[in-house]
């Protein structure tokens, strides 16, 4: 500040002037930058403020659901319409999109590219104790199995633990010492989901092998009891609801070690009547959530040292399941728990969809002598407090005239792609069909299910 001589001030001090220019001067380039120009965004993510957040939700709002059918028709804009074939033999839970469409907002997850850079949680774990907490909360408010007495271990998908539980029983039913053992016998009931022979058989461990369905077993162990196996030997695959035919189904080696996958287990898939409480069991996000892409599953094991076993092999085999999934998993349960018995609850949305699919197919099989669908009666469901219609992820189709010995062919004839039994252990003459796909993948499928069915009338000789 410039003072005149004696202390007085000759004119207006420039100092002042200054200081009040530039104060001005900074809060009309705040009111620009904040209050009236649109928030900018930086190239690299920034440093300023939300910017990179803004960013990534932008980017993520601008994906689109992905609704179109997996069908060979062309572009909606094209002028001809070639319709090719209907993929309907994979278990793409593309059903929840919509579900999930409507709650965008609050379960998006959006992480920064510093954060989660290390293997384990804060707390040293490969295993966020938080998801953990959040995936017994949800059993238990469903229902579905008991968890109090259970180790919870992650996995890559419930893909990755199949191997994971025959890898840890197998150990733990041989005496420790005794490499001469002979390896387990890993067995299942037809008609089992595939996985679990190829893979048993693509690890191939001096432990456990491949040694085929129930039937053999439980008539052995009949009828030539001197020969079989003790049963702790064997490693029985149960799944339950059963894909493809959608029934529960308990052990049938009593004795044996079960693994039961419920990947199934859940009120949009079937009726619960009481919590499942197997020694070990399997989940996953996949069918529950519809997030396969995510890759988590998980298994309850009762068993201290069977859930170690485990546990090891994931970290052997993966270091873990991914952190960044068990992030975006955790934000999906809390939706899940905050919709539970609400007007948006996942499982009504889910069992809506998947029983109106069921009640269509049924109307127009019910007219074919060609091919028919699996019985699945209604039942009291215990999450619902009510007798509910069935709503199963597959139809498992069964083709009944002579000529049509190859089902998954006759069905291919009609331009819909299936999978065919025969990879589940039973007759050609069944095929699945998956119920899971998006609504127009849906739309399309009936179209030539109908067209089948019609076609009968042609067909059939004029008695
Ligand atoms: C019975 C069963 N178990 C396990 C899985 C694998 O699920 P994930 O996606 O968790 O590996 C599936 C997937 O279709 C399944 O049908």
């Amino acid at each position: 500040m410039e003072v005149a001589e004696g202390g007085r001030q000759s004119r207006p001090p420039a100092g002042a002037f200054l200081l009040y220019s530039s104060l001005l001067i900074n809060a009309l380039f705040f009111a620009h930058y904040f209050l009236i120009s649109p928030i900018r965004l930086g190239d690299d993510g920034g440093s300023c403020g939300l910017s990179w957040a803004l960013k990534a939700a932008r980017e993520a709002e601008a994906v689109p659901p992905r609704t179109a059918p997996a069908t060979g028709r062309c572009p909606a804009r094209a002028p001809i319409v070639i319709v090719i074939v209907i993929v309907m033999h994979s278990g793409n839970p593309m059903f929840l999109e919509p579900y999930w469409t409507r709650h965008a907002a609050a379960s998006a997850v959006v992480v920064s590219g510093w954060h989660r850079l290390s293997y384990r949680t804060t707390d040293g774990l490969f295993q966020s104790v938080e998801l953990e907490n959040h995936i017994r909360r949800l059993h238990k408010s469903v229902g579905n199995a008991v968890v109090d007495d259970k180790h919870l271990v992650f996995g890559a998908g419930s893909t990755q633990l199949i191997n994971a539980l025959v890898h840890a029983l197998s150990i733990s039913s041989s005496p420790p010492d005794d490499d001469g053992s002979a390896p387990a016998s890993v067995v299942a009931t037809v008609p089992y989901y595939p996985p679990y022979k190829d893979q048993t058989g693509m690890f191939d461990g001096r432990k456990y092998r491949w040694d085929g369905t129930t039937d053999t077993w439980a008539n052995a162990t009949t009828h030539h009891s001197s020969t079989t196996k003790n049963k702790t030997d064997i490693i029985e695959f149960v799944t339950s609801p059963n894909n493809p035919d959608a029934l529960l189904h308990r052990p049938v080696l009593a004795g044996s070690a079960a693994i039961v996958d419920h990947a199934y287990y859940w009120p949009h898939f079937t009726h619960i009547p009481a919590p499942a409480d197997e020694n070990v069991m399997l989940f996953t996000m996949t069918k529950l959530s519809g997030h396969a892409g995510s890759r988590l599953g998980w298994a309850l094991i009762r068993d201290e040292k069977v859930a170690k076993r485990a546990y090891e092999y994931v970290q052997s085999n993966t270091m873990g399941a991914s952190r960044d999934t068990q992030l975006r998993m955790l934000g999906i349960i809390k939706v899940m728990l905050a919709n539970l018995h609400g007007e948006d609850d996942i499982f009504a949305f889910g069992h809506d969809v998947m029983r109106s699919r069921w009640r269509r197919l049924n109307a127009v099989v019910s007219r074919s002598r060609r091919i028919s669908l699996q019985k699945i009666p209604p039942q009291y469901c215990k999450y619902f407090k009510r007798i509910r219609e069935p709503s199963p992820a597959y139809a498992w189709v069964k083709c009944e005239r002579e000529e049509d010995e190859d089902c998954y062919e006759a069905l291919l004839k009609a331009n819909i792609v299936t999978r065919s039994g025969v990879g589940n252990g039973a007759s050609s003459r069944y095929t699945r069909v998956s119920l899971l796909k998006s609504d127009d993948d849906f739309d399309v499928l009936m179209e030539r299910v109908t067209d089948l069915v019609n076609a009968e009338r042609y067909d059939a000789p004029d008695d």
